[in-house]
């Protein structure tokens, strides 16, 4: 099922230029099962036709008070006790005031006093605007009464300055949204991830690594923190921001990941492998760069610490998951992890096949605890990790 499946979100849209974002917004929430009725502004039809957001979202979109039409039925009210949600993206500084005040003299701000649903905005205005003593002022206002800020982002601003008070992009948006929504069954559990590639030092200024993006561990983090979890991501060097909310430890080597794993394992209830490890280290690392003198050379290396075994060994050990990333004979290489690592669940990935795996955004995978085997579709690792952290808590609850 869809986290956002049946959820009524109004999505109120004022006028600013990320305004133009909101037909792909639409279009995510309405893809994780979410029904989208829009409000827009005067300010917002200058950015945008109402036509295109009545098209994405497939119902009529609001945009007056005093639309007899549509108040026959006292409309304001009926789309006020629909929403699950009433989310305002982009917000401008405008709205802002105008909720912190009270005002209701257009449908948005009328809707805000008239709904009993949680009311979110996502501001984006310049960064002066932002920053701006009334504009604080109202955020902490309306913050205080229980509305929830998402954002701003910072960044290169359509007038060319640079600051805060972007809105936040659409991904974020639909990430906010379905941890917004989702049930938190994980809420008394700890859960320690690996993610990402480690690198194996040769001197000073070379390493041995892999092509881990670390985006699998990332997203199992997210879904795990949505799920209510604490969680402590462990990550080598990757190029992606921390999903807010974890304990994010980062390393290098895989000599400093099995460390740190081993130490926080000790309070996990879930421990889960995603991080491609090096299988070995260089046993001297040159002090100084390495200079070309000789036609060939060698390296000697010494077999790393394998991390998920030796939490998995532990006395007291958490739950347990491993992956096998394999390009033949997945199933029989994954069991024999399970078996050989005393893992309680391994989640295979084909990473021969094109599309999935290292570096892309989407991913398959087969898991096997043992006993039973389940398929987990090809679909975005975020939809993909959202499945596996569901089957994990299963798993472990028994
Ligand atoms: O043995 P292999 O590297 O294929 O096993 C993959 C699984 O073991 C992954 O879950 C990976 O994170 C974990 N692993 C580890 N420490 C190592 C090697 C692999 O935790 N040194």
């Amino acid at each position: 099922m869809q986290i956002l499946q049946g959820k009524n979100i109004v999505l109120g849209i004022t006028g600013g230029i990320a305004a133009y974002k909101t037909p792909e917004l639409v279009r995510r929430l309405k893809e994780q099962g979410a029904n989208v009725r829009v409000v827009m502004t005067d300010g917002a039809k200058a950015f945008i036709t109402p036509l295109t957001l009545q098209a994405v979202s497939a119902n009529p979109v609001s945009d007056s008070l005093l639309d007899t039409q549509a108040e026959l039925a006292m409309g304001h009210i009926e789309l006020a006790k629909w929403a699950d949600v009433l989310l305002i993206a982009p917000a401008t500084a405008d709205i802002i005031a105008k909720i912190a005040a009270g005002l209701a003299n257009d449908l948005l701000s009328t809707l805000c006093l008239a709904t009993a649903a949680p009311i979110v905005v996502a501001p984006a205005m310049n960064q002066q605007m932002w920053h701006a003593p009334a504009t604080q002022t109202n955020i902490n206002t309306i913050t205080s009464r229980g509305v929830h800020i998402w954002g701003p982002g910072e960044g290169e601003q359509a007038c060319g300055d640079i600051g805060k008070g972007r809105m936040l992009n659409v991904e974020e948006l639909l990430e906010l949204s379905c941890q917004f929504f989702a049930e938190k069954t994980l809420t008394d559990q700890h859960w320690v991830i690996t993610a990402g590639p480690t690198r194996e030092a040769i001197d000073p200024v070379r390493y041995i690594s892999n092509h881990s993006s670390g985006k699998m561990g990332y997203a199992i983090a997210q879904a795990a923190l949505n799920s209510g979890a604490k969680v402590s991501l462990i990550s080598g060097p990757v190029s992606l921001t921390a999903p807010s909310g974890c304990k994010l430890i980062k390393v290098e080597s895989a000599e400093q990941m099995h460390q740190q794993a081993l130490s926080l394992a000790e309070s996990a209830t879930v421990f889960v492998a995603c991080a491609a490890v090096a299988d070995y280290r260089v046993i001297e690392i040159a002090e100084q760069k390495i200079k070309k003198h000789a036609d060939a050379m060698q390296i000697n290396l010494v077999k790393n610490p394998d991390i998920v075994a030796d939490v998995a060994a532990l006395k007291d050990k958490p739950f347990t998951v491993g992956f096998a990333a394999e390009t033949q004979d997945v199933e029989h290489y994954a069991l024999g992890k399970l078996q050989r690592k005393n893992l309680d669940m391994i989640a295979a990935n084909d990473v021969a096949k094109v599309g999935q795996g290292f570096n892309s955004n989407e991913n398959a995978l087969t898991v096997f605890n043992g006993k039973e085997k389940v398929a987990i579709a090809l679909a975005s690792k975020a939809e993909v990790a959202r499945q596996l952290v569901a089957l994990i808590a299963k798993q472990y609850q028994k």
